[in-house]
């Protein structure tokens, strides 16, 4: 038995959401092919382009959700794997977060789907605290179940799926330097005094109420965060030009994808989009640093 399946490059955070809201983008993702084999003996084959990334089973990734998944149903099974990467680990685009979650959905699917989605969020969790040594939800739930989602709690792990404006374009910029996920974490700082957790929760509510009735000028009053943004966007070199060239040329909001270096804007409209991603391709050229650019959509 054999599967391929494709899992979406996501934007976690989305702004004021950290740890909390997660979409999936259109077009650009990860294909992973699973096949059954009948020793137990997890194979992960060399990944095309990274032949840095670790292939034990213990280690990779996708060994570490696959085995807790078999562990779980007692059953002693081999699997061959292989991964096909279009999003770089690094990136800020959830690129661990796809292999995740292809591999807890395409696990599933060979043992006749004995997990709900929900289940599946879970497992793919524990690839994410592989990773980034926090099992953070926004990338995986995000990948596995499409749209735009938002983790509601963690213990017990609950998960909302709400509608996103199907006229929104989301404009990626990825330069091509490296923050992990784990380092870019723990500069984070651990208390927030309440004034900013107020002014936070308006964020967020103006952001998802915005996102829910395609109200513009709530989504724009809602896309600010005082929890990541602030701090890592030391880490991502040329982000706050960027981010005001985004916003000059009318995005609704502008902000840094997961835990960077990528950068994302939300655009009313196609020939808005094309605008950001043309000044973006030019900015990061002038500062010498080559970027990928995706003109997306929600998937
Ligand atoms: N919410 C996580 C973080 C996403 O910001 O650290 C990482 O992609």
């Amino acid at each position: 038995k054999k599967i391929k399946v494709f899992a979406p490059a996501t934007i976690a955070n989305v702004g004021p959401g950290y740890d909390i809201i997660g979409l999936a983008l259109e077009g650009v993702g990860e294909y992973l092919e699973m096949e059954l084999l009948d020793s137990d003996e997890i194979i992960i084959h060399p990944i095309p382009d990274y032949p840095d990334l670790p292939l034990s089973p213990d280690e990779n990734i996708a060994g570490i959700v696959a085995k807790a998944m078999l562990n779980q149903l007692e059953v002693k099974l081999g699997l061959s794997i292989r991964i096909e990467k279009e999003v770089k680990p690094g990136s800020g685009l959830g690129s661990s977060g796809c292999t995740a979650a292809a591999t807890a959905f395409a696990v599933n699917e060979l043992m006749d789907n004995p997990f709900s989605t929900l289940e599946l969020v879970a497992f793919a969790m524990l690839g994410e605290k592989a990773t980034s040594g926090k099992a953070h939800a926004d990338n995986v739930a995000a990948a596995l179940m499409g749209g735009f989602c938002i983790i509601k709690s963690y213990h017990p792990l609950e998960i909302l799926s709400i509608p996103f404006p199907k006229d929104v374009q989301i404009v990626v910029a990825h330069p091509q330097i490296e923050v992990k996920t784990a380092d870019s974490k723990k500069i984070l700082k651990k208390e927030m005094a309440l004034p900013d957790v107020i002014t936070q929760m308006g964020n967020i509510a103006a952001l998802i109420s915005g996102i829910t009735t395609s109200n513009y000028n709530w989504i724009r009053s809602g896309m600010h965060d005082l929890i990541a943004e602030p701090i890592r966007s030391y880490l991502i070199p040329g982000f706050v030009q960027a981010k005001s060239l985004a916003i000059e040329v009318g995005a609704l909001g502008c902000s840094i994808s997961g835990s960077g270096p990528s950068i994302f804007a939300f655009c009313e409209d196609e020939n808005q989009a094309q605008e950001v991603g043309d000044r973006w391709k030019k900015f990061y050229a002038n500062l010498e640093i080559d970027s990928n650019i995706y003109l997306s959509k929600i998937n």
